[in-house]
């Protein structure tokens, strides 16, 4: 558990209800879709909307500010490449301890998005 850091109980989440927890000055959001907990950042890395208030799929957050999604497991944007910021989660004696992933840990580091301008063409 070296690393790890207590963040709340498991009796405090409900299953399908996104939670926002404070980790020091970090603002995270904990969401358990019935058989995983997921936590995260907050906020949308798109434009930082509370992803606390966006809309749950099974392993995927649609944010409501834009519509961009993203998936639990990676943290991967979903036809968008930005990267939601995900903690690893460890399970204890019904308390939730969680760890920061490190960059090298999550795969697609792109914060920008591929912005296209009218008639501009691939250069495949
Ligand atoms: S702020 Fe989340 S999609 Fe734009």
């Amino acid at each position: 558990m070296e690393d790890y850091k207590f963040l709340i109980e498991t009796k405090e989440i409900v299953k399908g209800k996104p939670k926002q927890v404070r980790l020091g000055l970090k603002k995270l959001t904990v969401y358990f879709n019935g058989e995983k907990y997921f936590v995260f950042d907050s906020h949308c890395p798109h434009a930082r909307a509370d992803l606390t208030k966006a809309k749950y799929l099974k392993n995927e957050v649609q944010c409501h500010w834009h519509g961009y999604r993203f998936n639990l497991e990676d943290g991967k944007g979903k036809g968008n490449n930005f990267q939601l910021k995900l903690y690893k989660v460890k399970i204890e004696d019904g308390k939730i301890f969680v760890k920061e992933k490190k960059e090298e840990e999550q795969e697609n580091l792109l914060f920008f998005p591929e912005v296209k301008f009218k008639g501009e063409k691939d250069d495949k």
